[in-house]
């Protein structure tokens, strides 16, 4: 059957269609039926199955004789290390620390906070928790305590698990300093921490509520597979919103593993066995389903990444993780392609290795530019795929579906919605427009299993983020077209949510640490265009009366503080000051205006502005940063 049919087999008959997909789960009851619509337009899936996550990417291999296959490579230029852990050592290590969990009470339903570094632990700790029907939530270790905090009040965890630091490439990042001074911040407090000391910057424990993670696995005996229901949350994962305050994504368990493993073969063609390596971070999203919990669900061997594409120690370790660990799919962001190419832009380096082993590249996270397929397709002769997809969905809403059938690739498209998907364009008024027309990319609901049902103790900001624009859709935040042959084109997001090197950032949340500097008055952050992250945001500051300090001293301190209050994950650098913002009448700030001033682009004078002469001041203001530049 080709992608057509089983788009038309599922749209015909959904229920059968998952149901069918259920089948490579191991169920200890299985679902009655698959959809759960009594509460439409919240819906969920495989609601009265009985399932263990950890069992379905762990313990069933081994059960299955494949104990012996190797389920985590682990490669740390950072560190200078390398290690491997079989399916068999990865189910006792798991059932090591779950049960260690377990002996100091946590149970099915309470809250894990894990902060750690690109280190196979991280894999355990997530899984460990699925064991027991523990809800991680796992923070980017890029975030600052402040960040981590609000976190922690949000999931109020019984415990956090942490990686002493994190390694960069120029510097150790102490990790337990900005957890204990999460904790301290946060009104939420876990009951215990269990810390992994690393050589690199070994913690000082605070007395009877930090344990060693080795000392506590040694000393506990291991948990069985504690079943779950269907929609119980196997994971909260924190993404940008609007606001300062981020969205607690829920992830229903059975739903997750259904979904995730259809994926494996349909959509990247790879069989169990296969070695997959999704060069991301396992605080993302892309972490969570293509390092952790996908490759596993399918028995295949995952690989965790201690590195970046550049510097780590060259644009050649890509090449050279492929070809010592026989990748056959690579999974990254584009901004990790375009690094790679601004320090080999002929790809010398790829002379040195022979990756022939790989079989395809796939991209998402944020858009793919043509420069950078192009340039990957060339050095690489593998087809370059790029996928659309969203910390809510968990996994492609638009692809390429290489293990059902290869569709053309066209450049600048994710190409097309994958079964489970109903993706329409809408018109302001939630009419469907015609192909080619730019419109809000909105998917029919129901979505398909394993996306968010809901957001983390906030259902009422679910519906209104998601559901209330289109009634009977989810409205993506995106906006784009579908062509006469039904490929997408993702082209903006709708809202105040920005993607710096695939990292999915608010402005909002920055304009929020800005106001509270004591001398800004006024503030926005927008996302103007960068050659290597995609974008980068910069700030505009107008200062309260009778502040005469110089200007480049409040910039340096809202840089600082938004690094602090962050993380230097927000790559904010650059704030200007102003003396005006450009404003509608009614005091709507023009932030998209002021984008398309910054990328040197033509815009329409908005027809509502307050005062017209400001752009030209925004423009003056930006050309010192080198933006601004007409094209
Ligand atoms: N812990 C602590 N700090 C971290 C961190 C972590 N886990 N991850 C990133 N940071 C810091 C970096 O050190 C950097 O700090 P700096 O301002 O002192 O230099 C800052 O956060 C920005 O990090 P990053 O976005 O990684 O930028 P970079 O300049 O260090 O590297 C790339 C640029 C393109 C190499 C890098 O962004 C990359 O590999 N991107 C791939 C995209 C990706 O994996 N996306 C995930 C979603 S698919
Ligand atoms: P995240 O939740 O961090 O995965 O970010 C999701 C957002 O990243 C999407 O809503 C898009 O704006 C953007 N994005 C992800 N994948 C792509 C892609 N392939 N092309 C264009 N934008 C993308």
């Amino acid at each position: 059957m080709g992608y057509k049919d089983v788009y038309t087999a599922w749209k015909e008959d959904p229920e059968a269609f998952w149901m069918q997909a259920a089948e490579a789960i191991d169920w200890a009851e299985p679902p009655s039926k698959a959809l759960f619509d009594e509460n439409a337009p919240l819906y969920e899936w495989f609601v009265d199955a009985k399932v263990n996550g950890c069992w379905n990417a762990v313990d069933r291999h081994v059960e299955a004789g494949n104990g012996d296959r190797i389920a985590i490579i682990y490669d740390s230029p950072v560190t200078e290390c390398k290690s491997q852990i079989s399916y068999k050592q990865l189910r006792d290590q798991t059932a090591l620390l779950a049960g260690a969990l377990q002996s100091k009470g946590v149970t099915v339903g309470d809250r894990v906070v894990i902060y750690m570094p690109m280190v196979p632990e991280a894999l355990v700790a997530m899984l460990a928790c699925a064991r027991i029907g523990a809800i991680h939530s796992v923070v980017f270790g890029g975030f600052a305590s402040n960040e981590l905090a609000v976190r922690i009040d949000d999931a109020a965890p019984k415990a956090i698990i942490a990686g002493s630091c994190g390694i960069e490439p120029n510097r150790v990042v102490p990790y337990k300093p900005l957890l204990d001074e999460a904790i301290a911040l946060a009104s939420h407090k876990p009951d215990f921490c269990v810390i992994l000391q690393r050589p690199q910057a070994p913690a000082d424990m605070t007395e009877g509520r930090d344990y060693d993670w080795h000392q506590i696995q040694a000393e506990a005996s291991p948990a069985p597979c504690v079943p779950v229901a269907g929609n119980h949350p196997a994971y909260i994962l924190y993404t940008s919103g609007t606001t300062g305050q981020p969205k607690g994504v829920v992830r229903p368990t059975a739903g997750h593993l259904v979904a995730l493993n259809w994926t494996m073969k349909s959509i990247y063609d790879v069989d169990p066995g296969d070695v997959y390596w999704a060069a991301s971070d396992v605080g993302w999203v892309v972490g969570h389903s293509y390092i952790c919990y996908a490759p596993l669900i399918h028995g295949n061997t995952t690989i965790v990444f201690e590195g970046k594409p550049v510097g780590t120690p060259d644009a050649g370790t890509f090449w050279r993780v492929i070809q010592e660990h026989n990748v056959r799919v690579l999974f990254t962001a584009p901004t990790a392609f375009r690094a790679i190419k601004r320090d080999d832009p002929k790809g010398a380096l790829l002379a040195d290795y022979d990756i022939s082993c790989l079989k395809t590249l796939f991209l998402a996270g944020e858009r793919a530019d043509p420069d950078t397929i192009e340039w990957a397709q060339s050095k690489l002769g593998v087809p370059v795929i790029d996928h659309w997809w969203q910390t809510e969905t968990g996994y492609a809403i638009a692809a390429n579906p290489l293990g059902i059938e290869a569709l053309p690739v066209k450049i600048g498209s994710p190409s097309v919605a994958m079964p489970g998907w109903d993706v329409q364009i809408l018109d302001e008024a939630g009419h469907q427009v015609p192909a080619g027309t730019l419109g809000a990319i909105a998917v029919k609901l129901p979505l398909p299993p394993g996306t968010l049902p809901t957001l983390w103790h906030a259902e009422d900001r679910f519906r209104k983020s998601y559901l209330e624009h289109f009634p009977g859709y989810y409205e993506t935040g995106d906006a784009g077209y579908v062509d006469e042959d039904g490929y997408l084109y993702i082209m903006a997001r709708t809202d105040d949510v920005i993607n710096v090197a695939g990292h999915r950032l608010s402005t909002g949340a920055m304009e929020e640490v800005l106001a509270s500097h004591p001398d800004v008055a006024e503030c926005a952050v927008v996302g103007v265009t960068d050659k290597l992250k995609g974008q980068l945001p910069v700030g505009f500051l107008c200062l309260s009366k009778g502040v005469d300090r110089p200007a480049g001293e409040i910039t340096s301190e809202v840089v600082q503080m938004v690094r602090d209050q962050i993380g230097p994950v927000a790559a904010f650098k650059q704030a200007l000051v102003v003396d005006r913002l450009p404003k509608t009448r009614s005091g709507k700030i023009l932030r998209a205006t002021m984008v398309k001033i910054a990328d040197g682009e033509e815009f329409k004078m908005p027809a509502t502005i307050d005062d017209p002469a400001i752009l030209d001041e925004i423009a003056e203001a930006l050309g010192t940063l080198g933006y601004a530049q007409t094209k």
